[in-house]
């Protein structure tokens, strides 16, 4: 089945489609042919109108790949796979999962390839999300900033500076627990500055302000000028996407190639979606 045959209407030029009419749970092969195909393009799509069970959406991720149980988060106690990004109307002044511009758990070896969101419970405005595609980023930068970065590559780690992580130990909802003292997560992982999706062939930019301390065999001091430049380059409005959601919208998105953050503006309202993750392969530079 050709993508031409999903209802796709792209959100912006950069990233981000919404599809409609379509049941992920009926889905057939040419179905997620297309959808695939319509990812590898979009980086982000949105599934409207869509009901899933937890264990309906377990069997939608398998889908895409095979599911991934990430570090740090303590999940649903039914469902270890799955995460409850929860924040209650009473949690004032708080900061919300996800509130910073970050690729998912890039801190990892082989950090997920793709993220399932599934919005149950939302605050009447706000509460939206926004991505940003790293190959736009990437593709606007001039070939002596790019020739510069291809061979660079970056310190990832759960721990920023040292101490303590604003994507981790932020005082976010009490509804969200860390775990902590994984050993596959505590520590310094180095990483290509310039990734090479493993689908497209399409180079993205692959730091983020969460996770990326410093430039390999560099100090933070001598690398935070050059690091400070890209991810503010990163999330250019122009290489963004911004997700209204309605309970029952799926997003799913490829963080190989995107950045994305939380946008924390709805204090007084309750939000509650279930996240899955597709396991990845290790960053490949140029
Ligand atoms: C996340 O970063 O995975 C959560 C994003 C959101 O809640 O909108």
């Amino acid at each position: 089945m050709p993508s031409a045959t999903l209802n796709l209407q792209p959100l912006s030029p950069a990233c981000g489609a919404e599809i409609t009419g379509l049941d992920l749970t009926q889905a057939d092969e040419g179905a997620m042919q297309a959808v695939q195909a319509a990812l590898a393009v979009h980086g982000v799509l949105f599934f409207r109108g869509q009901q899933l069970t937890p264990e309906q959406q377990l069997a939608v991720t398998r889908r895409f790949g095979t599911v991934l149980r990430v570090p740090y988060i303590r999940p649903m106690e039914a469902y270890p796979d799955i995460i409850a990004v929860l924040k209650e109307a009473d949690e004032r002044r708080i900061s919300t999962f996800g509130g910073t511009w970050h690729s998912d758990f890039s801190f990892l070896d082989e950090p997920p390839a793709l993220t399932l969101l599934y919005a149950i419970e939302l605050p009447p405005v706000g509460g939206d999300t926004l991505w940003a595609s790293q190959v736009a980023a990437y593709e606007a930068l001039s070939p002596g900033m790019q020739r510069l970065l291809d061979p660079l590559r970056c310190v990832q780690t759960a721990w920023p500076h040292g101490t303590r992580g604003p994507g981790i130990d932020a005082p976010v909802s009490r509804s969200i627990g860390m775990v902590r003292g994984d050993p596959s997560a505590d520590r310094e992982v180095l990483h290509p500055v310039v990734r090479v999706h493993p689908v497209t062939g399409r180079r993205a930019l692959f730091v983020n302000p969460v996770y990326s301390q410093r430039f390999e065999g560099m100090t933070e001091a001598e690398s935070r000028a050059l690091l400070q430049f890209l991810f503010q380059h990163a999330t250019s409005p122009e290489f963004c996407c911004r997700l209204r959601w309605a309970p029952g919208t799926l997003a799913v998105w490829d963080n190989r190639c995107l950045l994305h953050m939380a946008i924390n503006d709805y204090d007084g309202s309750r939000r509650l979606l279930h996240r899955t993750t597709v396991a990845g392969e290790r960053p490949r530079g140029p």
